[in-house]
């Protein structure tokens, strides 16, 4: 297994009375995307900034690959990248200027031509920042944070306020830069993003981390339960259903059969069991718990409540 390249051990901050991060513990592997999940107010863009050294946490030990994000500042620099959330730029400020600005800041930078090729902003480059889309000044703030060629890129809140296609957009560049072997730390409210990109992540909840792990691995842990929804106008279904799969698993509203079952094969199981049945099946559909379902059941209430 690849060593860490962050180790977060009981990270703790507070601004004056209101403590943002109580205990936060996590590793970061090399080449993955992890992502910070959980609520407005969870304490995620805090963790962050502690770990890009954009903070000076009260309590715990942070080491960015194998450095010190505070004390070895200046070198961590030149090899993390970090897009902020909500972040601003002059509003006249042209998009190539940014882009000079920016690698004026570094002893090394990628082709900036190239840069801004793959992240489609080419175009765009005698453009002022206030003409930008939404969707395009995110685009730009992540040619920003990678024109050194970071081996880690923190990106807070990258997709919030975005269309979905400009989400797509940003979705498949984050992909990409895994691809060239870079390491992305995401934070994001959005359980779909997490679900789509995130190698793993770690639920936060008023400042601690409340699970960690894969997407699939949480969902499978926590939400086992699988459901499908079909119609039918056939006879005594819901007898032949509760009969074959047990009277606690059907529910039966007129031409409407819920089944719940759990384990992977459940789905396969009961389209067998409607095949060998000849049952006649007017509208059929499943439902696979996700991680907004984790988190509500660890939680007790959504993301966005
Ligand atoms: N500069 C600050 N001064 C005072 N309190 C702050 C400051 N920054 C954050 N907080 C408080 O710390 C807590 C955690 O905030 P943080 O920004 O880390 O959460 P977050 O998970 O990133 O939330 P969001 O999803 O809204 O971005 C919140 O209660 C917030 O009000
Ligand atoms: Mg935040």
């Amino acid at each position: 297994m690849p060593a860490p390249v962050i180790c977060v051990s009981h990270l703790g901050k507070s601004y004056g009375p209101t403590v943002a991060v109580e205990d936060v513990s996590l590793e970061v592997e090399e080449g993955e995307i992890f992502g910070l999940i959980g609520p407005n107010g969870a304490g995620k863009t805090t963790t962050m900034e502690c770990v890009e050294g954009h903070r000076k946490p009260d309590r715990g030990q942070i080491t960015v690959l194998g450095l010190d994000p505070l004390r070895d500042a200046a070198a961590l620099r030149q090899r993390i990248g970090v897009q902020h959330q909500e972040a601003h730029l002059q509003k006249r400020i042209k998009v190539w200027e940014a882009i000079d600005l920016w690698s004026a800041l570094y002893s090394r930078t990628v082709d900036t031509g190239d840069l801004l090729g793959r992240l489609g902003l080419e175009a765009k480059r005698n453009a002022w920042f206030m003409t930008l889309s939404g969707g395009q000044k995110q685009r730009l703030f992540v040619a920003l944070a990678l024109i050194h060629d970071p081996e880690i890129v923190f990106l807070d809140e990258l997709t919030t306020g975005l269309d979905p296609q400009a989400r797509h957009a940003i979705w498949s560049l984050v992909a990409d830069i895994r691809s060239r072997g870079k390491t992305v730390v995401l934070s994001t409210h959005l359980m779909e993003e997490a679900e789509r990109l995130c190698d793993r992540v770690a639920i936060i909840e008023h400042g601690c981390v409340i699970e960690m792990g894969a997407p699939a691995e949480l969902v499978a842990k926590h939400c086992p339960e699988r459901q499908v929804v079909f119609t039918s106008d056939g006879q005594s279904v819901s007898e032949l259903l509760k009969r074959e799969l047990g009277s606690d698993s059907v529910v039966s509203n007129g031409t409407t059969h819920t089944l719940r079952g759990r384990g992977e094969e459940f789905v396969t199981d009961v389209i067998n069991l409607v095949a060998r049945e000849h049952i006649r099946v007017r509208g059929f559909r499943t439902e696979l718990p996700n991680l907004e379902d984790v988190f509500l059941k660890l939680t007790g209430h959504g993301i966005r409540d």
